[in-house]
């Protein structure tokens, strides 16, 4: 089964703003380190909000069947996931919440049926980037918790966040910033380093979910 070293989500309906201009950064930082990656916008993909049907406390499989499907199987098999979000209203934008609600179905494999789909030993990382118009922190961090959430029923180790404070939409947008490119880079570049540590130590052993 294909797969890459990381899994970079950008949860912007601003399809060229600056949560995918940084997540580009973060994922130049990882190849330096000769780690690859995909990005993905979830602006783009087809799907529905999770129903709360209840349907995946019987098997930890959601009955939806649109393109979170393979959101679900890229973030398996990945080794590790960098999620990109603007603020919209005080916390993360409703795409990236609505990405992280369909999700449902590794919490209930995780609490309810007690069979993680990503299994602790897998040794997943995962790293946070936020983006916001105003210079009120505590946004980003409202955003964070949830990340947070979403890390912790995926038994992701979350490294860390970066929040970029009162940056505009219109051009260059964080571009203009060269030092938050650099830091984001960087960021980068420390994220690859530590697949490649992992990677002797730990397997990726989700695909069996896959081959039903
Ligand atoms: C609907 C909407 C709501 C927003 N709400 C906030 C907000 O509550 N706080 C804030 O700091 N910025 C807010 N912003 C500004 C964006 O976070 C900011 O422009 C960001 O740089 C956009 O990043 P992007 O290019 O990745 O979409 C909002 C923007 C939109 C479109």
């Amino acid at each position: 089964m294909n797969s890459v070293d990381v899994l970079a989500i950008s949860g912007s309906p601003r399809v060229k703003g600056n949560s995918k201009s940084l997540l580009e950064e973060f994922l130049k930082g990882a190849g330096e380190k000769g780690i690859k990656g995909e990005l993905i916008i979830i602006n783009k993909l087809n799907f529905r909000p999770c129903q709360a049907c209840g349907a995946c406390s019987r098997d930890g499989i959601c009955v939806l069947k649109d393109d979170m499907q393979e959101v679900h199987k890229k973030a398996s098999l990945a080794r590790g996931i960098v999620v990109a979000a603007p603020i919209h209203f005080g916390s993360m934008s409703s795409q990236t919440k609505m990405m992280i609600d369909r999700f449902q179905a590794f919490w209930a494999a995780k609490h309810v049926l007690e069979k993680p789909r990503i299994g602790e030993e897998e040794g997943k990382i995962g790293f946070f980037i936020c983006v916001e118009g105003s210079p009120v922190k505590k946004f980003c961090h409202s955003a964070y918790d949830i990340v947070q959430v979403f890390y912790d029923i995926l038994n992701v180790e979350n490294r860390g966040m970066l929040c970029y404070s009162e940056v505009r939409t219109a051009a260059p947008g964080i571009r203009g910033n060269p030092q938050a490119m650099a830091q984001v880079y960087q960021a980068g570049v420390d994220f690859a380093e530590e697949i490649i540590k992992r990677k002797t130590e730990y397997q990726v052993s989700s695909a069996h979910w896959f081959k039903r």
